[in-house]
């Protein structure tokens, strides 16, 4: 049996043998199918890339029918049991679990880079009081490229590395900053001495000269919300990484970029929209008459579907167990009762089955930040901060890839044929 695939062309009577390989064919191989010297090539048409594969990655497998993610081939529900966000950070830029030396080493490069410069905080402050967090957190990301300007030669491995560790290292600080800035607090400065996690929450939540002590389940369960969501192959932001990072612009331009990716509401934005939707539910007796809306095509259930997920999100379930142990130590969240309702109900109902529509990472992930005292508007920033290894993975993958040039999508043009300019107004300066 040959791995190729046989095209006849209908218009012409010709037919074609194009390789398969991975079960996939080569785009470019399409041009080949022509109609005749004029023509200049058959093109796939693929709006929104729901099956087309834009690069090889050896980073993050997901099985979204059997509802399986994997780190470097790691299951994501090992890498949540056994191991730190730093840990799996390492993991994924460089393929291997860290060894104590590496570990250490890795740890101390991250920690010693977290302080951002003081005329960064002077940008901070001139935002607007009730500036949203995460317009902060791109604009000032985007900032960085002009404290480092050597970051633009992406060609240096050495300089490409100090790039990844300031920011990994500094997003904790400007998302705890923009925070911090929106209530009028005073900046608190990283504490070395702590987690990634609990360093993170001092600089969120600390409010007096007394040292702050994150609560251990509390930086536990943000170190996992971290793991979780530390990648997750090609989404939309990721895809902005990459495309944007193709031209070879610095990282910090392209994280920026990958950020205001994932601010939408259809993406990284939707956990703060998943607990508006809670709060305007109010109340589990409400639930059936939303879930009639939502079938009604009225409103999305947000938190709910995913293009690729079509079982059960294995973020989302892990998320769920630990909610429990957070809630123990905060107050429980009435949401929560309104959440599982709405799962419970959403999953017996023909219009969520048919269309295969289970819980996203995102469905319980807001009722968890919102107990652990984070506004709302910050949850779309606390996404950013893991996130920001991924993208930085895959765009050191893609520079690294010999294939991958930069990203430039055809279109099929339907507009106006070519046509002879004639005004529709008067002339500038004719007095009309
Ligand atoms: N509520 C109600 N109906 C939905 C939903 C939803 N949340 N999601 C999809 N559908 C319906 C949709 O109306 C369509 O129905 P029909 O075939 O009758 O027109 C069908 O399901 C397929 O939907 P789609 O919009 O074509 O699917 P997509 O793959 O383009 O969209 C999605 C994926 C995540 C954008 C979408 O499911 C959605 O909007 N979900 C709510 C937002 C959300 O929770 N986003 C977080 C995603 S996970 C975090 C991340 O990785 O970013």
């Amino acid at each position: 049996m040959a791995d190729t695939l046989t095209i006849t062309d209908n218009r012409t009577g010709r037919t074609y043998e194009l390789p398969v390989e991975h079960n996939a064919i080569r785009a470019k191989d399409l041009r080949k199918i022509t109609t005749g010297p004029e023509d200049t090539g058959l093109t796939s048409y693929d709006a929104s890339f729901t099956n087309t594969a834009s690069c090889v990655s050896r980073i993050t497998y997901i099985d979204g029918d059997r509802g399986i993610l994997r780190y470097r081939g790691y299951p994501i529900e090992q890498l949540a049991e056994k191991s730190s966000y730093l840990e799996v950070a390492y993991l994924l830029l460089n393929g291997e679990l860290p060894t104590e030396e590496q570990y250490r080493s890795w740890a101390w490069d991250i920690t010693h880079h977290t302080f951002v410069h003081e005329n960064i905080k002077k940008l901070m402050d001139t935002f607007h009081h009730d500036a949203h967090p995460m317009g902060i957190f791109v604009s000032t990301v985007a900032a960085l490229s002009t404290f480092y300007p050597e970051a633009r030669n992406i060609a240096d491995p050495q300089l490409r590395r100090n790039q990844v560790f300031r920011l990994i290292a500094k997003v904790p600080t400007i998302a705890a900053f923009s925070y911090r800035h929106s209530i009028g607090m005073p900046y608190v400065y990283p504490n070395n001495d702590l987690s990634y996690a609990g360093n993170l929450l001092h600089m969120m939540f600390r409010t007096t000269e007394e040292p702050y002590r994150p609560n251990q389940i509390l930086e536990r369960a943000l170190d996992l919300l971290f793991i979780l969501h530390a990648d997750h192959e090609q989404n939309c932001s990721t895809n902005a990484m990459r495309g944007v990072g193709s031209s070879h612009v610095d990282p910090f331009s392209c994280v920026a970029a990958a950020s205001a990716a994932l601010w939408g509401p259809l993406h990284g934005g939707a956990n703060e929209e998943v607990l508006k939707m809670l709060a305007e539910i109010g109340s589990v007796d409400r639930v059936p008459a939303f879930i009639r809306r939502v079938k009604a095509g009225e409103v999305r259930l947000m938190g709910f579907g995913h293009r690729i997920y079509k079982s059960y999100d294995p973020r989302a379930r892990i998320i769920k167990d630990m909610a429990h142990q957070v809630f123990q130590v905060t107050r429980p969240s009435p949401l929560l009762e309104v959440a599982l309702e709405l799962e419970r109900i959403a999953l017996q109902e023909d219009y969520f089955i048919s269309r295969k529509l289970y819980p996203n990472v995102d469905f319980y992930s807001g009722l968890i930040y919102q107990a652990m005292r984070f506004p709302t508007d910050m949850f779309p920033v606390l996404f950013a901060i893991p996130r920001t290894v991924g993208w930085l993975a895959q765009w050191d993958e893609m520079l690294s890839d010999p294939e991958q040039k930069i990203a430039r999508p055809r279109q099929i043009y339907l507009g106006a044929e070519a046509r002879e300019y004639a005004p529709r107004r008067a002339p500038a300066g004719s007095g009309k």
